[in-house]
């Protein structure tokens, strides 16, 4: 039987391990019959400067505006999925979190993004934040559909958000309350 993916916590000190899954994860976005998911496809995640941002983000407590956690699902010793919690970006709104997920290609649809969403949720639960906040492109369905069946809402819509490769590309926002 298949042993399913394990989700870890990476800190500050790991990060630069799960670097080369970010770099594919991400070159996938609007290739070969994907749709597009980040504005940050072509990022170069090796950067130098990139990585120092990340990790000290990572090392910040949650008192600290700025802050991130990420938790990434290895196959093994293989990183196949990822998904993190961002800090907003002002004192008045710490109540609120970002989150980001993706899963390698392929293990997509064997429902591992659900399992990280619900690791996400959970944790944004325990520390007592009262919404997750998320931004996902229009004509990506899959993750749409995974959002609306975990509770999130649509609270915006922003038209021609992007342009990638001369495709306008509109954004909807969605978030969920964890108040109740
Ligand atoms: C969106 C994504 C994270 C979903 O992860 P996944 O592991 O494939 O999803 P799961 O197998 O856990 O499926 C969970 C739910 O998502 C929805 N879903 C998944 N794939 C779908 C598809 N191809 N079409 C429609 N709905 C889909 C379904 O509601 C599914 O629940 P169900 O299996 O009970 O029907 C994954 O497709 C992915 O990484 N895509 C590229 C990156 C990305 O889009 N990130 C989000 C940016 S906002």
């Amino acid at each position: 039987m298949q042993v399913p993916p394990t989700i870890r916590a990476v800190s500050s000190t790991g990060y630069e391990e799960v670097l080369p899954y970010f770099a594919t994860v991400l070159r996938e976005s609007g290739r070969d019959g994907v749709p597009h998911f980040t504005p940050n496809r072509d990022r170069d995640v090796y950067a130098p400067d990139w990585i120092e941002r990340i990790r000290s983000r990572l090392a910040l407590p949650l008192e600290h505006l700025g802050w991130m956690r990420l938790w990434v699902a290895f196959d093994g010793e293989v990183p196949v999925g990822n998904v993190d919690c961002r800090a907003s970006e002002h004192a008045a709104d710490t109540h609120r979190i970002q989150l980001g997920i993706a899963i390698s290609r392929s293990h997509r649809g064997r429902g591992l993004g659900r399992r990280l969403m619900l690791h996400a949720i959970e944790w944004a639960r325990a520390n007592r934040f009262a919404w997750i906040d998320l931004g996902v492109f229009g004509g990506n369905r899959p993750a749409r559909t995974l959002y609306e069946t975990l509770g999130f809402k649509q609270t915006g819509y922003i038209e021609d958000r992007f342009r990638i490769d001369g495709e306008r590309i509109d954004e909807v926002l969605m978030a969920l309350d964890l108040r109740q």
